[in-house]
């Protein structure tokens, strides 16, 4: 158990009471505001903490809605809601890197490990903030996780507890001293030293970085890397993922760009070097028009729709892509081109309401459909593209 057990526990005993936990779930829905105001508190606990742990749980159940059932979840703090994994990018990692031992040494809320109840024969959480320990030790009971948690520097203790594992978890923090970072030897901890180490006691380690990371970065210095996972969920990337193996062999780095949508990940996977060498010629507007995934257009992977595809765009710093004829299993957005405007001009008055995209141009979305007096709606879908001279306007058919 963690060394915090001599300290003044964290979790405040009013919050295990009966009638508290009875207040959250009735309440939890509720405007605070108007909570806080009304005084209708039970006598066992003070109003403000009370409607604060009501205020982080609606900010975690926005990101992982089991909470909403489990009343005695401890939530500490706002920042460990922010840094928390949610439900879909948690439940990735369980079914793409199955482990019936994990050790995940920057636990945080410790959804990650949460998320794998039911699947896991022993699980292992290190952190180094005590209340974040304290917060999962009770979590974990309450989702019968059979796990241990431990404070401290998480490569030290991993080490000193001289375990084997199938996967070692590390999601390191990525605002250091109120800023964000998103060089590995930037975050905390920096894992680089300790990669050779945590590749002996364990079978595969799995790193979480940010969106912004270069992938080269990962490549250039991660040994044994065997795959790069890129999530991305509505227009926005989300986490990158690097996987790496303790076995050695020679194969080539797999980059699968996975993207939440109608309710499940789609997945989309080719060898990274597709992303170094250009392989879609340049060619004008046709028929149908292409959109990939944000966890593409993050990765360079949409180099090879030329081939892959059978795809040409019409500049090479561009992420729209063209055929004449309908492309099958492309991962992202597919369109039939129904017209083509060439100015705001044009268009002005004649969609009421549509679905606005844009690409390689200078206005932002609200200030197109204020020029152009149109409302947000999915009724039509325009697509703006290019600069003034070369501006065009597409009316797309979705398919
Ligand atoms: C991004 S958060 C992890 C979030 C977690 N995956 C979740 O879903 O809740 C990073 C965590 O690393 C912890 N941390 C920072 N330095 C650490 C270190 N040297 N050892 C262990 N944990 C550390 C921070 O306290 C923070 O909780």
């Amino acid at each position: 158990m963690g060394s915090i057990l001599n300290q003044r526990p964290l979790i405040p005993d009013w919050f295990k009471l009966e009638e508290v936990q009875d207040f959250i779930l009735q309440h939890q829905e509720e405007d605070l505001a108007k909570l806080r105001l009304s005084g209708k508190f039970p006598d066992s606990a003070p109003a403000l903490p009370l409607t604060q742990i009501l205020e982080f749980r609606k900010r975690l159940a926005q990101k992982f809605p089991e909470v909403k059932n489990l009343p005695s979840i401890y939530i500490p703090s706002q920042k460990s809601v922010e840094q928390a994994s949610s439900m879909h990018t948690a439940s990735y990692k369980v079914e793409n890197f199955p482990a019936d031992t994990l050790a995940e040494i920057t636990g945080g809320l410790g959804l990650d490990l949460l998320a794998r109840k039911g699947k896991l024969k022993k699980g292992y959480y290190f952190d180094i903030d005590p209340e974040l320990v304290e917060a999962f030790e009770w979590n974990s009971k309450i989702f019968d996780l059979p796990a241990e948690a431990e404070q401290g520097d998480g490569n030290q203790k991993f080490l000193e507890k001289n375990i084997k594992v199938d996967l070692v978890y590390i999601d390191p923090s990525r605002r250091v001293g109120g800023k964000r970072v998103s060089g590995f030897e930037d975050m905390e901890p920096n894992v680089l030293p300790h990669i050779d180490y945590l590749l002996k006691a364990s079978k595969s380690v799995l790193i979480k970085a940010a969106p912004m990371l270069d992938l080269a970065e990962g490549v250039r210095t991660l040994p044994q890397l065997k795959e790069i996972h890129v999530l991305s969920k509505s227009d926005e990337c989300k986490e990158v993922l690097f996987y790496l193996k303790s076995e050695k062999t020679s194969e080539e780095i797999k980059l699968v760009h996975a993207h939440f949508i109608h309710d499940e990940w789609r997945q989309y996977a080719c060898p990274y070097s597709d992303i170094i060498a250009e392989q879609t010629p340049l060619g004008e507007l046709k028929d149908f028009l292409y959109l990939p995934w944000p966890s593409i257009r993050k990765s360079g992977a949409y180099r090879n729709f030329g081939k892959q595809f059978n795809l040409v765009k019409p500049e090479s710093n561009t992420h729209v892509f063209f055929s004449d004829k309908l492309e099958k299993g492309f991962p992202g957005r597919v369109f039939k081109i129904k017209n083509t405007y060439k100015s705001l001009k044009e268009i002005k008055g004649k969609f009421k309401k549509a679905e606005i995209l844009i690409r390689n141009h200078e206005n932002d979305l609200g200030t197109l459909r204020k020029k152009a007096k149109i409302q947000a709606g999915n009724e039509n879908t325009l697509l703006v593209m290019g600069r003034k001279s070369d501006l065009k306007i597409l009316e797309l058919e979705r398919l």
